[in-house]
């Protein structure tokens, strides 16, 4: 998928200032989707690897609290965590004011901009050249060839954690194409 380069000389303080940009909204979608794999390529990957799971964390690096979370979000909402390998990973609030038990790569199949959740469309919408993603994230319009990545969103502690998704995917009845 996305290319992830080490970099020892880059500070850590990257990741955040990145992941502060994340919480800008859908404005600013157009310019962070053509940046990201830029910016992806300049920071060193985050600790953890797939399939041992990480914490999501919000923009300032702080594990998500669930309770807290959920209080300031409403039903259908998807916002961006931090999450496998530093990807950016939609977190899904449903119609029972609870987390999802999964969350979605933010990281477009095409070229790997970051596509920003567009509410009112009840989509995802890429800026780079145009592919939709429905509501979990199952690509519905190319250039695209496939959805967007799962993660297993399990809740323990109050924390939220994103762990590889290795079984089939539930929106194609397919294999996972990304393990
Ligand atoms: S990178 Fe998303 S449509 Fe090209």
């Amino acid at each position: 998928m996305t290319q992830i380069s080490s970099n020892p000389d880059v500070p850590s303080m990257g990741r955040r200032q990145f992941m502060n940009l994340l919480t800008f909204g859908s404005a600013t979608g157009v310019a962070l989707g053509v940046l990201y794999p830029f910016v992806k390529y300049l920071l060193p990957p985050a600790s953890g690897t797939a399939g041992s799971g990480v914490t999501a964390k919000d923009a300032l690096g702080n594990d998500i609290i669930v309770s807290e979370f959920l209080s300031t979000h409403k039903p259908g909402d998807r916002v961006l965590a931090q999450g496998l390998k530093g990807d950016p990973t939609y977190m899904v609030v449903e119609g029972d004011a609870a987390l999802a038990d999964y969350g979605i790569n933010a990281v477009c199949t095409h070229l790997g901009c970051v596509v920003p959740w567009n509410n009112s469309e009840n989509k995802f919408m890429c800026p780079c050249h145009g592919s939709q993603y429905d509501a979990a994230g199952k690509v519905v319009r190319g250039p695209a060839p496939l959805s967007l990545a799962l993660v297993h969103a399990t809740v323990a502690d109050d924390k939220l954690s994103f762990t590889t998704w290795t079984e089939t995917d539930f929106r194609t009845g397919e294999n996972p194409w990304w393990s």
